[in-house]
């Protein structure tokens, strides 16, 4: 392919991530998208792959009969000569250390706010790996039509709870769910508001100017008065909008709207789409940063999707092309076998359907038929091998001690663990000081526990036994003044080890970590670890 053409759809291209907390909001907004680029025609299908998720038991029902797992995906879609990718974070029961991981599969993340709700857990989580990788990060608050806090409050929330700034591209108008629309900063136009469920079109707003001597009038003259104070007040003492420092993750552009209304979305998505980057250079070890209109094929695999059907053992890598033109059938290097493999059945994802694929550009996500050869963080290109650096461990935050029910079936209790945390489903640790033989067993979905049972059941024929332990919260010793266990410590911090011997301590609540910080100086914890070493040892 000539250059231009590569370097062409590289500009196009933009892959992202919704970050929030569960009801915000991202099953209503990643429709509203999916509409405007008319990957779907129905609203509802993205909804109705969700209410699939929301029960537990039957979950695994769908995973069965439908074979290739349906809690995962990337959505396709094309809008306005833009090719977006999104990449799913599941966030309800299913959130797992792979919504973690999809992260580092994303160039941008939009953090999706319920206006009444403020910064939540979930959100926060999410937050701090896309800080870890200095993406930008673009602010949604939803929810408008409905009461919710004061929009300086929730500015303050996002720059205190989060620690990053913010700078509001648009201004809502009117308070205590009497909402009359936004007001654009940059093109001084105000967008009224109308309510009512657009969701099946794209919406004909009337916009007047706020310079327009109308104006008072159309949105009330102590609406207006109140948003020339406001937005003197941003102008003044707030944070300029600074395109370098929100690239680098250092400020989040702020935009209010209405995901079930329809409102504020589009000028939102043509806003985001303007500013956000297409796919930029990733770094390989020894190598430097390769560029993704460099004509050598590179991509790395994030996520594998276990089949849950026990006929069929076959899993499903989700790979992120970073640079080049990924061909169907192509011969390629693989770092973990350090061999060449020739990739077969390739897949891509719209909203429900995965779809064959032919060719893919940098920033496109791929699925990977995986006979069991995938390894999270695995590197694969052609020409020279080369080699992203891996995947981080997430610290899991729900910990059981878990032993086979027959202990006769040790054996394979092992060879199912060991498996199960080489894809990345659980972490496993153990303390070495108990004096007796232990198996701790870690997760940052609480969900993938019953995962680890069912499949331990129906892969390997062993019945487990959980136990569920009290800590919340591991931490990785990266550097300690002396021996852990000679630490001052709370009486309830244990500690352990992870699966390649690395220290780590466990603790129950966010204060016992803190009084570690204080009472050692020179202790210093990690949230995550590198998962490249663990592969390695094994
Ligand atoms: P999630 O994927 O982030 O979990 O959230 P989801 O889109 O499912 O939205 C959660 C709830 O919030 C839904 O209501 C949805 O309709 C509502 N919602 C989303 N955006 C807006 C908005 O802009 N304004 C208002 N007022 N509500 C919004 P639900 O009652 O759980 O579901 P349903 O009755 O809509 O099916």
């Amino acid at each position: 392919m000539p250059h231009h053409e590569l370097s062409a759809e590289v500009a196009r291209r933009r892959t992202f991530a919704i970050i929030s907390h569960p009801d915000a909001g991202k099953t209503t907004l990643t429709e509203k998208l999916l509409l405007y680029g008319g990957a779907i025609r129905q609203a509802g299908s993205v909804k109705a792959r969700k209410a699939a998720r929301h029960a537990t038991s039957d979950w695994m029902e769908i995973e069965k009969q439908r074979g290739i797992s349906v809690t995962s995906s990337a959505m396709q879609f094309d809008y306005n000569g833009f090719r977006i990718n999104i990449l799913d974070t599941p966030g309800h029961q299913d959130f797992s250390e792979d919504t973690y991981r999809t992260l580092v599969a994303a160039d941008s993340a939009v953090m999706l706010i319920d206006n009444a709700k403020g910064v939540e857990e979930q959100t926060i989580k999410l937050f701090k790996v896309c800080r870890l990788r200095s993406i930008p990060i673009f602010t949604f608050i939803n929810k408008m039509d409905r009461t919710g806090r004061d929009p300086f409050e929730l500015m303050e929330d996002i720059e205190s709870v989060l620690g990053i700034r913010s700078c509001p591209v648009n201004w809502p108008i009117g308070i205590h769910g009497d909402f009359k629309g936004v007001y654009h900063r940059d093109t001084r136009l105000i967008e009224l508001y109308s309510g009512g469920d657009h969701g099946q079109g794209q919406v004909n707003v009337e916009t007047v100017s706020i310079d327009d001597p109308g104006c008072p009038a159309k949105i009330g003259q102590t609406y207006y008065e109140k948003l020339m104070e406001d937005i003197e007040l941003l102008d003044v003492a707030g944070d300029e909008f600074d395109m370098e420092k929100i690239l680098s993750g250092q400020l989040t552009p702020m935009f209010f709207g209405s995901a079930t209304n329809n409102f504020g979305v589009e000028p939102f998505l043509n806003r985001f789409l303007s500013y956000t980057k297409s796919p930029t250079p990733r770094v390989a070890e020894g190598v430097g940063p390769i560029a993704p209109d460099d004509e050598k094929f590179t991509g790395f695999i994030f996520k594998i999707q276990a089949n849950m059907n026990p006929a069929h053992r076959d899993r499903l890598a989700f790979m992120r092309v970073c640079s080049g033109v990924f061909e169907k059938g192509m011969t390629v290097w693989h770092s973990s076998s350090n061999s060449r493999i020739k990739l077969a059945q390739p897949q891509t994802f719209m909203a429900q359907e995965h779809e064959s694929v032919d060719l893919a550009y940098p920033g496109d996500i791929i699925g990977l038929f995986d006979p069991g050869i995938f390894r999270l963080g695995d590197t694969i290109c052609t020409g020279s091998p080369v080699r992203y650096s891996g995947i981080p461990l997430f610290a899991p935050e729900f910990f059981c001690r878990v032993s086979p029910e027959d202990s006769m079936k040790r054996k394979q209790f092992l060879k199912g663990i060991n498996q199960l945390s080489q894809e990345g489903a659980i972490q496993t640790f153990k303390r070495p000081n108990i004096g007796r033989e232990e198996m701790i067993a870690g997760v940052v979905g609480v969900l993938q526990m019953d995962v680890l049972e069912y499949r331990l059941k129906t892969e390997y024929g062993v019945n487990i036994v959980r136990e569920n332990m009290p800590f919340r919260f591991v931490r990785w010793v990266v550097e300690t003044p002396k021996p852990l266990d000679r630490l001052r410590l709370a009486s309830t911090v244990a500690i352990a080890e992870d699966r390649v011997g690395r220290p780590v301590l466990m603790f129950e609540n966010e204060w016992s970590i803190r009084m570690a910080g204080e009472n050692n100086e020179g202790l210093v914890l990690a949230e995550t670890a590198d998962r490249m070493t663990a592969d390695e040892i094994e």
